[in-house]
């Protein structure tokens, strides 16, 4: 209740700013996403073969918050139409989903497509397009075929070339309705949570070393597949192809010489790793890269650096391979340099020593229930400014932006969330950001990774209790339809939800339950003992 009346408050007094009157211009394009294993189910079904993601929630109960999988999640895999529904109902331009690759090619390699497997995007690309909605796909959201794991992963140069096999599959198969291609979401954390540490499916955990030779298979299959599109089914297909990276805005905790150095490296061992050697006009890793891991390799003992490095060819050949700037960025960071006045007791070697720079968090910023989160829109503004400087104002999409909460429908704090992110991005287009479009994260509510169904990112909520996973949409599901529709932000609206589903009432229930149970067994004894 005290936060219903702060936002009503906060709102009143945003409504009175000029702001609201600022509009998304007619090119502008809203979208939502998803990815495969977060949503679809299915982990076995039809010839499905088994990803790193089955082999990692079947073998690691314990590494899941809640000990849950995607063996079901929102059952997306039967559910589908509901989700086009939905789609629809929010009025967004595109639908940005992810291909599970095993469920295309089992094991991953070309000698099997699985035709059920083919049929089912086949069916949600037919679904969205007589929906009126734009299909965006993403080739690789962290779902690796396991057996391709078992041959190294994305730490075996081999994997280009079965990366390329599968592209050519999706192309063959979807190219002819998709207008909207990206190889790969996220490289950094996939390569730092995968190989760097133990984050994501398969959690090696193996900082400074692993991570690196992940981002050069990556940044090599990624010029592969956009080769192969540009050559063989870009004329006659007419879509675009690009990337999504990942990025928090690192703010400099001073304005001494130092941190704001420290903010730069992290932003340039972050973005820079990956948006370098794709997006600027010489290629190749950042120079700061390139000097800071060769010196600090050198003094550990390696004979030659932990960053692997190109050839000519292969920088050129990598160089301008992507139609659109895709950032994925939910928060930001306080940068300090790493030095011997201010040491964090980093692994060494790992990214987050070989990067320089000591992140925390301003204990002012206010903080999402999903705590990584801390909800500071200007960091949008500056990270989206920070892309126009370093890659020459490529035309960017925000492919993810959203906020995890608690369970229920009342969603206030996503609701501010988006708000205050869109009124960014509006920032950065005064700013002469070239953005093209912004995509929600997420549909609904699903499984958050090692964060199990804990942390919830939906527009829509789910019911995981019921068989058919019911969805209902949220509070802030109502505001985005509205901000799509008016093409402008109004923070005064806070709607009703589909259907009322609190937090407290779960909680109330709960509680009602345990009164009642009580109650049984004081009467139950009663009866027993007959007093
Ligand atoms: C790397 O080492 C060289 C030679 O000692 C030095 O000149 C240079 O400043 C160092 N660069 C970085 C980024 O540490």
């Amino acid at each position: 209740m005290f936060r219903l009346i702060v936002v009503l408050i906060w709102s009143v007094a945003g409504g009175l700013s000029a702001e609201s009157e600022r509009t998304f211009p007619p090119g502008f394009k809203f979208g939502v996403g998803t990815s495969s294993y977060q949503i679809e189910g299915g982990w076995n079904a039809d010839g499905k073969g088994e990803s790193i993601w089955d082999r990692f929630t079947h073998q690691h109960p314990e590494k899941i918050e809640d000990r849950s999988t995607g063996d079901t999640a929102c059952d997306s895999y039967h559910q589908w139409r509901r989700d086009v529904e939905m789609i629809k109902e929010l009025g967004v331009d595109i639908y940005r989903f992810s291909i599970a690759w095993a469920r295309i090619m089992p094991s991953g390699l070309s000698n099997r497509v699985n035709e059920k497997g083919i049929q089912y995007y086949n069916d949600l690309i037919d679904g969205l397009l007589q929906a009126g909605i734009t299909p965006a796909v993403t080739l690789y959201h962290f779902d690796l075929p396991q057996r391709l794991e078992d041959l190294g992963g994305w730490l075996t140069p081999d994997i280009v070339q079965h990366f390329l096999d599968y592209a050519n599959v999706a192309f063959e198969n979807y190219g002819d309705r998709v207008q909207m291609w990206t190889t790969f979401n996220e490289p950094w954390y996939i390569c730092e949570s995968s190989y760097g540490t133990d984050g994501l499916a398969p959690a090696l955990n193996f900082p400074g070393v692993a991570d690196y030779v992940c981002g050069h298979n990556i940044l090599k299959a990624h010029a592969e597949v956009v080769h192969l599109y540009r050559e063989k089914y870009q004329t006659q297909q007419k879509g675009i192809i690009g990337i999504s990276l990942d990025a928090r805005w690192v703010e400099p905790a001073s304005d001494s010489f130092d941190d704001l150095e420290a903010s730069e490296w992290s932003l340039q061992f972050n973005m820079g790793w990956f948006g370098h050697p794709i997006f600027s006009a010489e290629g190749d890793y950042p120079q700061i890269m390139k000097d800071r891991i060769g010196n600090l390799s050198a003094e550990q003992g390696f004979k030659r650096s932990r960053l692997p490095s190109f050839t000519e060819a292969e920088i050129e050949r990598i160089k301008g391979t992507s139609d659109f700037f895709g950032l994925n960025t939910y928060t930001l960071r306080l940068a300090s340099k790493n030095d011997e006045q201010n040491s964090a007791n980093f692994e060494i070697p790992s990214n987050d020593h070989d990067a320089g720079a000591v992140l925390t968090i301003d204990p002012e910023w206010p903080s999402a229930d999903t705590d990584w989160i801390k909800i500071v829109p200007s960091g949008l503004k500056n990270l989206l400014n920070w892309v126009k400087k370093e890659f020459d104002n490529s035309p960017t999409w925000v492919t993810e932006n959203g906020v995890g909460t608690a369970v229920g429908t009342v969603d206030l704090q996503r609701v501010q969330y988006y708000n205050g992110y869109l009124n960014a991005v509006l920032d950065a287009m005064e700013d002469g950001c070239d953005v093209r479009g912004y995509m929600a994260w997420s549909l609904m509510d699903n499984f958050e990774w090692r964060a199990g169904y804990t942390s919830k990112f939906g527009l829509f909520h789910v019911d995981f209790n019921d068989p058919n996973r019911k969805r209902y949409g949220k509070m802030s599901a109502k505001v985005y339809k509205r901000i799509i529709e008016t093409r402008k932000i109004d923070e005064s609206y806070l709607p009703q939800p589909d259907v009322v589903i609190s937090e407290a009432r779960i909680h109330s229930s709960f509680s009602l339950s345990i009164i009642l149970g009580l109650f049984a067994v004081f009467l139950l004894s009663c009866l027993i003992f007959k007093v």
